[in-house]
């Protein structure tokens, strides 16, 4: 039988591809770049990885194709599951190829099963960056319905892969690695929310055993979806070892009709030998490279929500806006509390419309007296929800989403609004655009506070089109307002994934400000997105959603390696505190480009005591590092921790820029201010971390010296402020 190869190449990987005959193709390579391989190189390539006869097993033993058939004898789980209920026994496909299409960066390949009557697309995109995406596509080519069961995009990881890592979290704490060993059996994620998942796997990753931020060799896929889905790892003694994804659906719930498509979320995978910080730098590169991505500076934002709750005083928000402005906030949000009956969180979700007794000359003065001050202005919404005490519900109770006349257990007090349902869909889209067009509003902060639970429309299962009217929603309204941007919030961080961020511009990632938790999260978080798309507030001395204390700094150091915001009544602010504030914003003003385009770096392991992580411009140019001893470690003080991806023909100048322990000391550090290094000494012998007060925070930035100039010529950081804290008196050292 004819033997074919398809090569895609990119960003220093590769994909290889084998055909037997009009057999489905195979993944037989995703990894490192092969090099430019010819003919006869790709078929070595491929035969050495072809499985030979073995005892009881299938007589011609063939690769997992890259939709696995178990017409094939693929005894893990299929790439394509459907139930044509009319034909019995037609359910599970073996695909003719009728088509492949390979350019090099891209395959396109279809296929077909004439018996079942359907179609397949599948669609590989290797990006400039290395991110693999993946996309399949079944098409109902018959004339009888067929019921989609599941669409499974996988993909191949070498042998080498034994351990596997994915994501957990809850409420106030998203996003918590758990690792395991990759045996043999189905690891796997699903999530049947509605919405992404406090503890959705955003990431999925299998390497090699210890694999952490700097080294090992990982493969890692995400799914581009807010719905119900899965990711998963399997691995069998056939042998193979793949890890992907799907959407789950239910029984009916996307029903072809002759001619029509289901096209399964993008798969993104990233595969790299540079442990999981390579693998950030594939899903940065290619979030960054989108058209849609934002590039203007990414504000200050000031959230009202942890300073005023629902209590919208008039005077107290003005006062707010004052000193917001003055400490150089550029965005300022009115949180949840302004609509219709909205005076605790159990009303009002529906009414979309300014309460007139909170509110009697509506929005309007506000929103000017925030442009007054050099700001936009931004507005939170939660349009997907429903409150039964609301006129909506009153007038509309058949426009909760349901199954039936089962209502779903109510959660925070609300319900689910049916976008399903074509009036329902108009009538929430129809207030927020007169909403958007009437005020002058930058944001909207929309949010999405419960589960979907038991969720039904025309007794069908209904979270896939719910999923797809959100996303209708959000892009329907941001086209009535063009340059409107959205943050996705779901109860903090319950939908993050790079399905909704083709409709949005921010994440929220947790409601926990605490920035020994939020550090955390944002690093776990940030495996997935670049900073700039995260959210990242600096919260009050006592966290709402932990109740420990911490310094401004830390809070400060934490909030600024992202989208950084405030989320903190300011207004009781001593001066000093306000100063040392602004000084912090306005070192992630100075810095921000760097930061917003910078390749991320982690040193240390899944939760460690002592917290180095930082960001190096894309030309190597300066890196800002954030050295942050969470807690005490058994070490006195550390040995020199390398600062990657420094180029070692260049010198670096090393400026602490703001620097500030618990109680006020800073302790002497072992280099002066200034001192110039090579990037070879940095990078490849590193430098020892100052012993520190726990909950520390320290910032350097390191500047390539050009090297036609003297050293002190170089543009200094600005001086640092002194800290808030009176001196602590007790030195015992
Ligand atoms: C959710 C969000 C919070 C806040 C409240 C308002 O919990 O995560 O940030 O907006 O809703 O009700």
């Amino acid at each position: 039988m004819s033997e074919k190869t398809f090569h895609l190449r990119n960003g220093r990987v590769g994909v290889l591809f084998a055909q037997t005959g009009e057999q489905l193709p195979a993944i037989v390579h995703w990894g490192a770049d092969l090099g430019a391989l010819d003919a006869d190189d790709l078929g070595a390539a491929t035969a050495l990885v072809r499985p030979g006869p073995a005892p009881s097993s299938p007589d011609a033993r063939t690769l997992p194709s890259l939709s696995p058939e178990y017409s094939r004898g693929h005894a893990g789980t299929p790439g394509v599951v459907v139930s044509r209920t009319e034909a019995a026994g037609s359910w599970s496909p073996q695909w003719r190829t009728e088509s492949v299409v390979c350019d090099g960066t891209e395959l396109r390949v279809r296929a077909s099963d004439e018996a079942l009557g359907i179609d397949l697309e599948a669609r590989f995109v290797l990006e400039p960056g290395g991110l693999l995406r993946v996309r399949h596509e079944l098409r109902n080519a018959g004339d009888r319905p067929v019921d989609v069961r599941s669409v499974t995009v996988t993909l191949p990881v070498a042998g080498v892969a034994e351990e596997l890592l994915d994501l957990t979290g809850r409420w106030g704490r998203e996003r918590a690695p758990q690792r395991r060993r990759f045996g043999h059996g189905r690891w796997s994620r699903p999530s049947r929310r509605g919405r992404t998942g406090h503890d959705a796997s955003i990431v999925l990753a299998a390497g090699t055993p210890g694999f952490d931020f700097a080294t090992g060799e990982v493969w890692a896929v995400h799914l581009a979806w807010s719905g119900d889905h899965d990711v998963f790892a399997e691995r069998g003694p056939d042998p193979y070892a793949l890890i992907g994804g799907a959407e789950l659906l239910g029984p009916a719930e996307v029903v072809l009709a002759a001619g029509e498509s289901y096209r399964t979320p993008w798969l993104l995978a990233a595969w790299s030998d540079a442990g999981l910080d390579g693998i950030s730098a594939r899903f940065h590169d290619w979030f960054r490279g989108r058209p849609a991505h934002p590039t203007s500076p990414r504000p200050v934002t000031l959230n009202t929500w942890e300073a005023t709750y629902y209590d919208h005083d008039r005077a107290r928000l003005s006062q707010l806006v004052k000193t917001a402005a003055g400490v150089g906030v550029e965005r300022f949000v009115l949180d949840d509390g302004w609509f219709r009956g909205r005076r605790d969180d159990a009303h009002g979700l529906g009414d979309w419309q300014v309460d007139a007794e909170v509110w009697p000359d509506g929005l309007a003065d506000l929103i000017e007296e925030v442009h007054d001050h050099g700001m936009e202005f931004g507005l939170w919404v939660e349009p997907e929800m429903i409150s039964p005490d609301s006129d909506l519900a009153r007038a509309h109770p058949d426009w909760v989403l349901a199954d039936g006349d089962r209502t779903p257990p109510s959660w925070r007090h609300q319900q689910v609004l049916d976008l399903s349902n074509p009036d329902a869909y108009a009538h929430v889209r129809d207030q927020l655009v007169a909403l958007v067009t009437e005020y002058d509003i930058a944001a909207l902060k929309w949010d999405h506070n419960r589960d979907l639970i038991d969720a039904g429309h025309g007794g069908r299962p209904a979270v896939h089109r719910q999923t797809l009217a959100a996303y209708r929603l959000m892009a329907e309204v941001r086209r009535a307002r063009p340059g409107l941007e959205i943050e996705s919030c779901a109860s903090g961080g319950a939908r993050v994934d790079a399905g909704v961020a083709e409709v949005t511009d921010r994440f929220w990632p947790s409601d926990c400000n605490d920035p020994v938790e939020r550090a955390m999260i944002q690093r776990w978080t940030s495996l997935l997105v670049p900073p700039e798309l995260l959210g990242s507030h600096v919260g009050p001395e006592v966290s709402h959603t932990t109740g420990r204390h911490t310094g401004l700094d830390l809070r400060a150091v934490t909030a600024l390696f992202g989208s950084m915001g405030i989320e903190w009544d300011l207004t009781d602010l001593a001066p000093d505190q306000l100063e040392r504030l602004a000084a912090w914003i306005s070192a992630y003003r100075s810095h921000r480009d760097l930061l917003h385009s910078g390749r991320v770096f982690r040193t240390g392991g899944d939760d460690p005591g002592l917290l180095v992580h930082g960001v190096v411009a894309a030309d190597h140019g300066e890196a800002l590092v954030a050295l942050v001893p969470l807690r005490t470690t058994p070490e006195v003080t550390t040995l020199p921790l390398r600062i990657p991806g420094l180029s070692a023909e260049r010198r670096y100048r090393i400026d602490r820029v703001l620097a500030a322990e618990p109680g006020g000391r800073v302790q002497p550090w072992p280099w002066p201010d200034g001192l110039v290094a090579p990037g070879s000494v940095l990078t490849r012998s590193g430098v020892v971390i100052p012993w520190a007060l726990p909950q520390s925070a320290h910032l350097i930035h390191l500047v390539a010296v050009p090297d036609d100039l003297p050293d002190d010529s170089t543009p200094h950081d600005p001086p640092m402020p002194a800290p808030t804290q009176a001196p602590n008196q007790g030195e015992n050292s």
